[in-house]
C-alpha cells in the first residue's frame, strides 16, 4: 500500500513538469545562480586547453604501477592516512609527514580547506582574475566572497590588497602563483606582506610552481597560517590519477584530516603518487623542456599582432589585437587546434590561453594562429 501511495504522489509531482530536466526538488537557495566550472572539450588533433603535460609519465613508472596494482588487497580499505605517500611527498620537500595533506586533485585539497575554514558567516578573498574554483568552491561552502582586483596588466597592487584584507577580515585569502589564467608569478614580497596583514589563512595555489623560479614553500612553518597547494596533474603527467596535496602547518593538516571523508584517497592513487616520486629527475627534465618551449612560444607570439602576458607556468595568455578573441578561438578550432577561450570571462576580455605542448603541437598552434590572424590586414 505504502509503495502505491508513494508512486501516485510522485506522478502528481511529475505531472506539471515541462521536461525531464526540470527539477523536482530545488537546490539550495544560495546555489540557484551558481554555474559549474567547465572547459569545452572539442574533438581536435591538438588539445592545448587544460594545461596538462604534453609528455606521458615514464614507461618504467607505468610498469612499476602495474606490478604494484597486482599486489593491492582489494578487499581492504586503503591506508586512511595515506602515510607512505605523504611521507614520500614530505621527504621530497624536506618537511615532516605531519605537514602534508593529500587529496583527489588539488581541487579536493581546496575544497577541504574551504569546508574547514570558510562556510556561512565567513569571508574569502580572491584577487581577480584568478583560478575560478577558488571563489566557486568558497561560495559552495556558503562563504561570502570578496573579489579584489588586479591591475590591467594582472599584477597585484599589494597596498590595495592589504587594505582589502584589513577591511574584509577574511578567514581565507587566496593567491595563485603562477596565476591561472594569467601566468604571472607573484612577487615574494606580496606573499610576505599579505601574510603579515591577513586575519586568517593565506593559501597559495602553486599548481604550476615547478615551471616558475619562486615558491612560497620556504615560508611554511607551524607558526605561520600559510598553506601551499600543489598537484600531480601538471608536471607529473598524472592528471588522470587526480592527486594533489598541500604543505602547511601541523595544526592545519590535523584539522583537514578531521573534515575530509574517511578513505577518500584510494589505494591506486596512493601507490601511483608514491612511485612517481622516484622519478623526480625525469620530471625536472620535462619541466625544463616545457619551460624552453614556453619561452619559444612567447617569443613567436611576440612577433604577431597579439598582446602576450609574461608566464611562469606551462601556458601563455595572449590577446589578439585586431580580431575578437572568440573568432580567433573558432579559427584555431577549425584548423584542428583547441586553446582555452577566456575571451568572454570577466576582466579577460578578448584573451585566449594556450597550454605549452610538444614542439610539434606548438608549431601547429603557431602556424594556425598566424593563418587566422592573417585574415585581417595588419
Ligand atoms: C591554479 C590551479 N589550481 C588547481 C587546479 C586543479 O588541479 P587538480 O587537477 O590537481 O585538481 C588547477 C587545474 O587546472 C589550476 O589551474
Amino acid at each position: 500500500m505504502d509503495s502505491v501511495a508513494n508512486v501516485s504522489e510522485r506522478s502528481e509531482r511529475t505531472a506539471g513538469r515541462a521536461s525531464a530536466s526540470e527539477p523536482m526538488v530545488p537546490v539550495r537557495d544560495d546555489l540557484q545562480a551558481l554555474r559549474g566550472y567547465h572547459s569545452a572539450q572539442v574533438d581536435v588533433e591538438v588539445r592545448l586547453n587544460t594545461n596538462e603535460s604534453p609528455y606521458p609519465p615514464p614507461a618504467r613508472w607505468e610498469d612499476e604501477l602495474a606490478a604494484a596494482l597486482a599486489a593491492i588487497d582489494w578487499r581492504r580499505y586503503p591506508d586512511r592516512a595515506a602515510t607512505a605517500l605523504r611521507s614520500a611527498i614530505a621527504e621530497w620537500h624536506g618537511v615532516a609527514t605531519a605537514n602534508v595533506f593529500a587529496a583527489n586533485g588539488s581541487n579536493e585539497v581546496l575544497q577541504t580547506l574551504l569546508l574547514t575554514y570558510a562556510g556561512p558567516g565567513r569571508t574569502v578573498v580572491t584577487f581577480e582574475p584568478t583560478y575560478q574554483l577558488h571563489s566557486h568552491i568558497a561560495r559552495l561552502t556558503g562563504a561570502a566572497v570578496v573579489e579584489g582586483e588586479r591591475r590591467a596588466d594582472f599584477t597585484l597592487d599589494v597596498d590595495v590588497a592589504e587594505r582589502l584584507v584589513a577591511e574584509a577580515r577574511p578567514a581565507v585569502t587566496f593567491l595563485c602563483s603562477p596565476n591561472n589564467p594569467t601566468g604571472l608569478v607573484e612577487d615574494p614580497s606580496t606573499v610576505r606582506q599579505l601574510l603579515s596583514a591577513a586575519t586568517g589563512l593565506v593559501v597559495v595555489d602553486e599548481a604550476y610552481a615547478q615551471f616558475a623560479d619562486w615558491s612560497a614553500l620556504d615560508l611554511v612553518s607551524d607558526d605561520v597560517p600559510l598553506a601551499v597547494v600543489r598537484t600531480f596533474s601538471k608536471t607529473w603527467s598524472m592528471a588522470a590519477a587526480r592527486l594533489g596535496y598541500l604543505i602547511g602547518p601541523t595544526w592545519l593538516v590535523e584539522a583537514l584530516q578531521e573534515v575530509v571523508l574517511p578513505y577518500h584517497l584510494d589505494a591506486v592513487k596512493q601507490v601511483a603518487g608514491r612511485l612517481a616520486l622516484d622519478y623526480v629527475d625525469e620530471m625536472d627534465a620535462r619541466v625544463k623542456l616545457v619551460v624552453a618551449e614556453r619561452e619559444r612560444v612567447s617569443e613567436e607570439l611576440g612577433r604577431m599582432p597579439v598582446d602576450v602576458f609574461p608566464s611562469g607556468a606551462n601556458f601563455v595568455l595572449f590577446r589578439p589585437r585586431h580580431l575578437p578573441g572568440h573568432d580567433v578561438w573558432q579559427g584555431l578550432v577549425d584548423r584542428g587546434v583547441l586553446v582555452r577561450d577566456c575571451s568572454r570571462w570577466s576582466r579577460l576580455d578578448g584573451c585566449l590561453r594556450v597550454t605549452v605542448g610538444t614542439p610539434e603541437e606548438d608549431d601547429r598552434f603557431l602556424g594556425a594562429l598566424r593563418d587566422v590572424l592573417d585574415t585581417v590586414p595588419a
